[in-house]
């Protein structure tokens, strides 16, 4: 009797183990200082326990993300909490209770280079879960930024559209950017930067940098959109209509 007892309850504790999930898409992830990163992550808590006699449901009651520390437990501080309102705003929340679980991190600093993890509380300790594997970030310090052209020429005709995406080895999406034109900044701040029909005026070195980190500032582009042949003339030289 005992025995059956005690193999029920390895089965049961088997079927918890089975019956509910973390699961994180990508386990490792990179990200430079100063930007933004996402780590998606979806759960499938345990939706009820047997206590013998029936199945009592359960309901998660807390979810949080914490730093460095296998199974998240107390006192270990947590980066997200839905127990603490005092966390980090770097730290951003995207999920729910339910079953999307995806964290953000803003502004990356260097102590994010650690390993992210993500545990469910339930009203009843059978459904606490943690997995242990967690996301681990890689926080790059030192590369800079990228200027990528979709032209193949640095020498560009008038008329012609270029666009200049600024990239780094690690972050690729969510980059908010400052882009500049011999120093001076321009007003846009997507990764990519449009020229559309280009003149003379285009014509210059281009650099660009994370908002939030001047340092990683790129080498500087060079883009030159080649004269047309009337300009080479000054503007108020007298140009001889055809004649009617
Ligand atoms: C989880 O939520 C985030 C933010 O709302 C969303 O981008 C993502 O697609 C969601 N993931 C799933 C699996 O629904
Ligand atoms: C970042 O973490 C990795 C392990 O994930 C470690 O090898 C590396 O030294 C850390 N870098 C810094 C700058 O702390």
């Amino acid at each position: 009797m005992a025995v059956w007892d005690k193999l029920w309850g390895l089965l049961f504790l088997l079927a918890g183990a089975v019956g509910q999930t973390v699961i994180y898409p990508f386990t490792s992830t990179c990200a430079v200082r100063g930007s933004t990163v996402t780590l998606p992550c979806t759960f499938t808590p345990l939706k009820s326990f047997s206590d013998g006699q029936r199945e009592v449901p359960l309901k998660i009651v807390r979810v949080l993300w914490c730093q460095n520390n296998v199974f998240c437990l107390r006192p270990a501080p947590s980066v997200w909490d839905t127990d603490s309102k005092t966390s980090d705003p770097r730290y951003q929340y995207l999920g729910d209770m339910m079953t999307n679980c995806t964290l953000q991190i803003r502004d990356v600093q260097q102590r994010d280079n650690a390993t992210f993890r993500f545990r469910m509380e339930a009203d009843n300790p059978k459904g606490h879960f943690t997995n242990m594997i967690g996301v681990t970030v890689r926080v790059d310090d030192g590369s800079k930024m990228r200027i990528i052209s979709s032209g193949d020429d640095k020498k560009l005709s008038r008329g012609e559209t270029v666009t200049l995406l600024c990239a780094s080895v690690c972050t690729f999406h969510q980059l908010e950017v400052t882009w500049f034109k011999d120093g001076h900044a321009l007003s846009e701040t997507g990764p990519s930067l449009l020229l559309c029909s280009l003149n003379a005026e285009d014509s210059g070195s281009y650099t660009c940098a994370l908002k939030t980190n001047m340092e990683t500032v790129s080498e500087p582009y060079s883009l030159q959109v080649e004269a047309g042949w009337c300009d080479q003339f000054p503007s108020d030289f007298p140009v001889r209509q055809p004649a009617a």
